[in-house]
């Protein structure tokens, strides 16, 4: 088929094209390292990125990849106990199967990463310097630069891919997958950095796009965390799961009333090496709730933040406070060079004053379902990292395993398409293919962070859900994905009516899923994930288990 006969709809055709063996959407932990991988393999790879390559999630993560290294621990920690560890925090919905096994892979994963050309912390006795966050029962997360850990990884894998010559084409957004009459995956519509369309070809497209914490008015992810990869794969027929646990970090710089866009993390690893938190009184806020205290799981520690501020001690309503004034200051200056940078920047000295922090959108504990390796159920269609839903996070994600499950997935996902293409289990890309640009509704982002922030976020009942259903409803207007900002606004828009929809259903609180009307685990009716497919009208429809057949 040739392109100039693709007419798309709303006026625009098809103007250029390349063709890959894997295209590879988004630069972050997971595409890179998917890149690097099946470049490894002797596949002809093509990586995508809407930004400038490093403006996605990766470089902004602190506290680091959790893993247990054989030989390096000397307190008695095993790859047993972090299974266990991530099975609890996920609150009943982790998959068995797929922590084991991702969490298997990670030493491997992080030896091939310091090979690229990351250098992570070292301690005195020359093993790797290891810190501890929420929900860890171990020192086992290893860190680089102090709290600069995504960005040490994201600037090994950037030059990597640099030096390898793995191409990448920098502002350039995907708008939908080209798929063939039976539905298989061959390549993208993409705009280029001028808006103009064309197509990529290839008989696979891995997902790697991140996050959604744009949903959001305050949030630690950058602009760009705008769920673009779920909704094209929803659209190209993929199933979701898990998407009403979006995991609110319980400790963001608060930097005033009414924050908007990405606020400053402040890594759990700083309450990992003793500071607490207390509220506008000086009363801890931990203390009783969970035996864990400030080091419980993140879903625990971010809704008990909630409750305090609901109290309003001291009169304060939107924040309560870190206090790291009683660690040695030189220490902290050494671990935490990020978190100083951004306390100092807003006039607070951690080694003096209590930290202001407040709970904000974090990371999307649910996605596009995957298998192990990376497979969704839509033939040529593979997705990698916060994208997708692995059985890894369940309810609510383990700290420091999100680097994990990047590095782990993106490999897997790799050698998953090699296999496929020898195999010949895959589309072939010169076509017959279809492709439109797609009319989507999308409704005023300003609108839709603020409904979601009021009443999808910690803490939810039947009747706010409803409310952000209907606000939807006023402020959606159908469009023609023709500019990235159309693309990333259907993307949020179709996020929030799958997470909402998800949310509304599960009459329970169970991990990030905080609900006011119900108020308990539900195990009798609730220790299930709920997936999620489009209706052929495009919207998110909860669908039963037996659509899982597909994703195998
Ligand atoms: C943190 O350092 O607290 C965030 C790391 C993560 O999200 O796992």
């Amino acid at each position: 088929m040739s392109t100039q006969a693709i007419a798309a709809e709303g006026g625009s055709s098809v103007r250029w094209e390349a063709s890959a063996d894997l295209i590879v959407v988004g630069t972050g932990v997971a595409g890179l390292t998917a890149a690097l991988h099946a470049q490894s393999l002797g596949l002809r790879v093509l990586v995508l990125s809407k930004g400038d390559g490093s403006e996605g999630n990766t470089p902004w993560a602190q506290g680091g990849v959790a893993v247990v290294l054989p030989g390096e621990h000397d307190e008695g920690d095993t790859v047993e106990r972090h299974i266990a560890d991530t099975l609890v925090a996920g609150a009943g919905l982790s998959e068995r199967d797929a922590v084991a096994a991702i969490i298997a892979d990670g030493p491997a994963a992080v030896s091939m990463l310091r090979k690229r050309g990351a250098v992570f912390d070292m301690s005195a006795d020359g093993t790797l310097a290891r810190g501890r966050e929420g929900g860890h029962s171990a020192f086992r997360v290893v860190h680089a630069g102090g709290d600069a850990t995504g960005a040490e990884v994201e600037r090994a894998l950037l030059a990597a891919a640099r030096d390898g010559r793995v191409p990448v084409l920098e502002q350039h957004v995907a708008v939908d997958a080209l798929r063939n009459p039976v539905g298989a995956v061959c390549g993208l519509l993409v705009l280029d950095e001028t808006g103009v369309p064309g197509v990529l070809t290839a008989p696979a497209v891995l997902l790697a796009t991140g996050g959604l914490g744009q949903l959001y008015q305050a949030t630690s992810n950058p602009e760009v965390a705008t769920g673009d990869g779920l909704a094209l794969a929803l659209r190209a027929g993929a199933l979701a799961a898990d998407l009403e646990f979006l995991q609110f970090h319980p400790t963001v710089l608060y930097t005033g009333r009414g924050a908007r866009g990405r606020c400053p993390l402040v890594t759990e690893a700083v309450r990992g090496e003793g500071a607490v938190l207390v509220d506008a009184t000086g009363a801890r806020v931990m203390l009783g709730v969970h035996p864990l205290a400030d080091l419980a799981p993140r879903d625990v520690v971010a809704a008990a933040i909630t409750r305090r501020m609901a109290e309003e001690p001291g009169g304060i309503d939107d924040h309560v406070f870190l206090d790291a004034t009683h660690l040695d200051a030189a220490t902290f200056r050494q671990r935490f060079p990020t978190v100083l940078a951004a306390c100092l920047a807003t006039g607070v000295d951690p080694v003096h004053d209590p930290i202001p922090v407040a709970p904000a959108a974090h990371f999307a504990c649910g996605g596009v379902v995957t298998t192990v390796d990376g497979r969704t159920g839509v033939v040529g269609l593979y997705a990698a990292g916060e994208v997708a839903r692995t059985g890894l996070h369940g309810a609510n994600r383990l700290a420091s395993n999100s680097l994990l499950e990047g590095l782990v997935m993106g490999a897997r996902a790799a050698e998953s398409v090699a296999a496929d293409l020898a195999l010949g289990a895959l589309a072939d890309p010169r076509g017959p293919w279809e492709v439109a640009v797609p009319v989507a509704p999308v409704a005023d982002r300003d609108a839709l962070q603020r409904v979601m922030s009021r009443y999808a976020a910690i803490g939810r009942d039947a009747e706010g859900l409803a409310v952000v259903g209907s606000v939807l409803d006023l402020s959606t207007v159908d469009k023609a994905l023709e500019t990235r900002e159309l693309v990333e606004n259907a993307a949020l828009t179709l996020a929030a009516r799958a997470l909402i929809g998800a949310a509304a259903e599960r009459t329970e609180s169970r991990g990030c899923h905080v609900r006011t009307d119900y108020t308990t685990v539900d195990d009798s009716v609730w220790r299930r994930s709920q997936l999620v497919r489009l209706n052929p009208s495009g919207q998110p429809v909860l669908a039963d288990a037996g659509a899982l057949r597909g994703v195998a």
